[in-house]
C-alpha cells in the first residue's frame, strides 16, 4: 500500500470509531427505561390522591341521591372485565350479577385471588364502595387492577346500579344519624361480624345503620377520608 491507500485507510478507521464511540455515548443517554408499572393503563381509571381537600361522608349519605341510571354510566369503566346480565360470562373478572348481599368471590369456580376471597365479610353498601374507591388498598394482592373511583358520588351511582342487578337487591341503607359510627373505621381491622361463606344475605348491617363499619369500611363519619375531587 502506498501512503495514499493508508492514509484513506486510516480516515475511514478514524471515521468507524468516532461513530462507534457517538453510538455508544447517545445509547446511554437514550436507552429505553423499564417502566416501573408493567401492564397498560385502562381508559377512565383514576388515580387515588391524598392531596384531595373534601372530606368524605359515608357512602349511605351519597346512596341517598344516588342515580342507578348515573351508574349504568359509571360501570362502562367496568365492561372491559366484567359482565354484570343475569348468567353473563366471565371475563377478566367475574361476572357480577347479584353480587350485592353476597361474601367476597361470589361466583363458584372463578379463580379469585386469596387477597379477596379469603378476605371476611359479604358485599355490603360500606364493603363495595371501600373495594371500588381503591381494590389494592381493599384487597392487597388483589388482581383486580383497577386504580378505584375516587369519587363518592360515583360510586353511590354505581352501587346503585350494580344492586339492582340482582334477583333480590339489598335495601338502600339508612344514612347514620350520628358520627357514632367513626369508632368503626377500621379499612384494615379484622372483621367483627365474620358471616358464614354461604350465608347470603347481610340482615344485621341492613337493620343497623351504625354498624356499617364493620369489615373493610374505611369512610365513616367524624372519620372521613380525604379524596380528591374532580
Ligand atoms: C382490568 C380488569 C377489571 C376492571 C376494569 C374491573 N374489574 Fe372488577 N374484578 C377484576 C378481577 C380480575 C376480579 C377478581 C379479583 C381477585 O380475585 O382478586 C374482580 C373482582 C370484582 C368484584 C368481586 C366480585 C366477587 O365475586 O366477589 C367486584 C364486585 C368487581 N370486580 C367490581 C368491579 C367494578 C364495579 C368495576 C368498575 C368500576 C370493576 N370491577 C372493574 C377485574 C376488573
Amino acid at each position: 500500500m502506498d501512503d495514499r491507500s493508508n492514509t484513506i485507510a486510516g480516515w475511514v478507521l478514524g471515521a468507524g470509531i468516532v461513530a462507534l464511540g457517538a453510538s455508544i455515548v447517545t445509547g446511554e443517554m437514550f436507552h429505553a427505561e423499564r417502566p416501573e408499572k408493567m401492564g397498560y393503563p385502562i381508559e377512565g381509571v383514576e388515580i387515588e390522591s391524598e392531596d384531595g381537600a373534601a372530606a368524605e361522608q359515608p357512602i349511605a349519605v351519597y346512596l341517598a341521591a344516588a342515580d342507578p341510571a348515573q351508574g349504568e354510566q359509571v360501570f362502562k369503566k367496568c365492561v372491559t372485565c366484567h359482565t354484570v346480565t343475569k348468567g353473563g360470562p366471565n371475563q377478566l373478572g367475574p361476572n357480577l350479577w347479584g353480587a350485592m348481599g353476597k361474601p367476597h368471590g361470589h361466583v363458584p369456580g372463578f379463580p379469585y385471588t386469596d387477597a379477596l376471597k379469603s378476605k371476611p365479610g359479604v358485599w355490603d353498601w360500606e364493603s363495595m364502595s371501600a373495594w371500588l374507591k381503591s381494590p389494592k388498598g381493599y384487597a392487597p394482592g388483589t388482581k383486580m387492577t383497577f386504580a378505584g373511583l375516587s369519587k363518592p358520588e360515583d360510586r353511590a351511582n354505581l352501587l346503585a346500579y350494580l344492586n339492582k342487578q340482582s334477583d333480590s337487591p339489598l335495601p338502600l341503607p339508612t344514612a347514620p344519624a350520628t358520627p357514632a359510627a367513626a369508632a368503626a373505621e377500621a379499612s384494615d381491622a379484622p372483621a367483627a361480624a365474620e358471616k358464614a361463606e354461604d350465608e347470603p344475605i347481610l340482615t344485621e348491617a341492613q337493620a343497623t345503620p351504625t354498624k356499617v363499619g364493620g369489615e373493610g369500611a374505611p369512610s365513616v363519619a367524624g372519620r372521613a377520608e380525604q379524596t380528591k375531587t374532580r
